[in-house]
């Protein structure tokens, strides 16, 4: 219950929510990894903010349409400033930290994943950030994902590797594998690694950003409990399968592309049937495999899923390519669970054994001057005159970089008030300290 209720409530935070956090450039600078990666990316944003106008994305008044007891569509109007809440990253980070701790895992681990959940958060990827902490605690409660210990690397050659992440938190998995194929690209220019026994690791995008850092390409993926159904299926067998592709350009700018491989995440298609609005035409598919706009074909009546795209006639059978070639580079690759194998989503009663790969490529391998042709490139798309003047072409990771700029500006990240709710229903039960608000 207390799942659904956070996710309920983080499906209402607009995809770029008013308040934020903000922190200095020099704390950010000062506390670890996570936050010199994310000045990093300040920069960039700063690098953007010249080339392109800063779109009015999160400045908007809540607007909700509802249906009332006949069926007719209404509208309201409700302030989101009384919804919402401003909190620094630092209390997130220690918040999240401490219910980690409270559950026995390690300290090291809990950190962790802290620093992928706040990241989420940060870039306005509220969906796997403080929304998804209750997740990774039930799984350590229920002794279904081990608490301590390291991933081992069973077999390894100059360019590749292949490791068992031993079912501890993805995020550790994650870090020690991608740490390792950058490692292996700057020794052979190549590094790929892939594991098995791992657990969620949060945003794909979290283990790209890391080979920015070093000048390197990142490439991630991970296969995902069964929610989505193959083109012409009526039955879910693959998952929201995440991918992210990661490639520098000058003066810290870049490319940076996180995605899952299915139309929507089904928090979004839950929160169709919670405001009893249709949802958009190829998002989900009710029992029979037809392509529905109502939400409860698919929340209650067990449809599914549909792959990027939607059903075929508009090319969704590219998305369910996609979501297999994660499966194959995950699952299959790395000898893991795979498929309709991986554990239902949310279950506790079974380790999740997923499959996932990490890849760092070092462009300066091939041709001369790539950081230079990266820019020119995103130079070009985000000079292209807009169908709609508000709205600037943008490319993959601006949205993000937006995000970040807005909470720094603000201070702090902008919550909806029910998340903090429930992470206050969280911190009583583990007797940890709630987080403190702006
Ligand atoms: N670990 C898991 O099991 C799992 C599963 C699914 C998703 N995820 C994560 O959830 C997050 C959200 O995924 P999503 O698919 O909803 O992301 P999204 O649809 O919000 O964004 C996808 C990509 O599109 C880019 N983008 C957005 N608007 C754009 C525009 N106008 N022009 C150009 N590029 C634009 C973004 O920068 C991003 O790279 C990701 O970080 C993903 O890794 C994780």
């Amino acid at each position: 219950m207390l799942l659904s209720a956070v996710r309920f409530i983080i499906d209402e935070t607009p995809r770029f929510p008013q308040g934020i956090l903000s922190v200095s450039a020099l704390h950010l600078f000062k506390c670890n990894h996570y936050h010199r990666s994310e000045l990093y990316h300040y920069r960039t944003n700063k690098h953007f903010d010249r080339k392109t106008p800063t779109p009015n994305l999160w400045n908007r008044t809540g607007s909700k349409s509802i249906h009332d007891s006949s069926g007719n569509l209404k509208r309201r109007k409700m302030s989101t400033d009384s919804l919402h809440v401003k909190i620094t990253t630092g209390e997130v980070l220690r918040f999240c930290e401490a219910c980690m701790q409270a559950v026995g895992a390690s300290k090291d681990h809990g950190k962790q994943l802290s620093e992928v959940l706040l990241a989420a958060d940060y870039r306005g990827h509220f969906s796997h950030g403080l929304n998804r902490l209750p997740m990774y605690v039930r799984d350590i409660q229920a002794n279904i994902t081990e608490k301590a210990g390291e991933p081992v690397i069973l077999k390894e050659f100059a360019g590749t590797a292949w490791v068992d992440g031993k079912n501890l938190l993805g995020p550790v998995v994650g870090n020690f594998c991608m740490d390792l194929a950058m490692k292996k690209a700057k020794e052979a220019g190549i590094g790929w690694v892939v594991a098995k026994g791992s657990n969620h690791y949060g945003i794909a995008g979290w283990y790209t950003l890391r080979a920015l850092e070093h000048g390197l390409m990142g490439i991630c993926m991970t296969n995902t409990s069964p929610l989505s159904a193959p083109t012409r299926s009526k039955k879910a067998v693959l998952g929201t399968n995440p991918m992210s592709f990661s490639a520098p350009a000058k003066d810290g700018d870049s490319f940076v592309l996180d995605m899952a491989t299915t139309a929507v995440a089904l928090g979004k298609i839950e929160m169709q049937k919670r405001k009893n609005e249709e949802m958009p035409m190829g998002w989900g598919q009710d029992v029979n495999g037809i392509t529905t706009q109502d939400p409860r074909d698919v929340t209650d009546r067990g449809g599914c899923l549909q792959p990027l795209g939607g059903p075929e006639i508009t090319g969704g059978y590219k998305g369910y390519g996609l979501t297999t070639l994660v499966e194959v580079f995950t699952g299959i690759l790395g000898g893991a669970h795979y498929g309709p194998n991986v554990r239902k989503w949310m279950s506790t009663t079974q380790v999740a054994d997923l499959g996932q790969m990490f890849a760092a490529i070092n462009p300066e391998c091939f041709c001369d001057g790539f950081q230079d042709r990266m820019s020119d490139l995103l130079g070009m798309l985000r000079g292209l005159d807009p169908a709609d003047k508000d709205k600037p072409v943008l490319v993959a990771g601006d949205p993000e970089r937006q995000h970040m700029e807005k909470v720094d500006k603000d201070g702090g990240i902008t919550y909806h008030k029910n998340l903090i709710t429930s992470m206050n229903e969280l911190a009583e039960e583990l007797k940890v300290t709630p987080m403190k608000l702006l």
